[in-house]
């Protein structure tokens, strides 16, 4: 991925942040999820008085890919902060995202964490999930 495309597509997470639903716990995160063929589908965090059905950014973006029959993805970009901050930290993706990312993505798969469009970290998948438990376990 070129430098642009980074961009764009942390542009694309950081406007989907907006519409976090985070009445809980102030914490928005936004995600742009960038497919093979081309399409971003985009997710925000969505979560729920009972807490544990909150869904995460990334996931949100992932299933609403897969749902639309999308199942090869190419790199995803994640910010996040507290609500109303003025400058974000990085929001690395939690173990559960990461486990979902290892569900339908290969070795190349791209995660694309940032502070800013001017400011982020870029790692492959192995990286962020070493050792992943995935479908080539059960599948062969
Ligand atoms: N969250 C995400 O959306 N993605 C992550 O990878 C980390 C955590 C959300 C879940 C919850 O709504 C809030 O951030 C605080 O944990």
């Amino acid at each position: 991925m070129n430098e642009n495309e980074i961009k764009s597509l942390i542009r694309r997470a950081l406007d989907m942040r907006l519409f976090s639903y985070t009445p809980y716990s102030h914490f928005n995160v936004g995600a742009a999820l960038l497919a093979k063929n081309g399409e971003v589908y985009t997710g925000c965090n969505i979560e729920n008085a009972s807490y544990t059905p909150t869904n995460c950014a990334e996931r949100t973006a992932f299933f609403k890919a897969v749902s639309e029959g999308v199942k090869e993805f190419k790199a995803i970009a994640i910010v996040g902060g507290e609500d109303g901050a003025k400058e974000l930290d990085y929001c690395p993706p939690c173990g559960v995202c990461r486990q979902v990312m290892s569900e339908f993505c290969n070795d190349e798969f791209i995660v694309i964490i940032a502070k800013s469009e001017d400011e982020y970290k870029v790692y492959t998948l192995p990286e962020i999930l070493p050792e992943r438990f995935g479908p080539k376990d059960l599948l062969g």
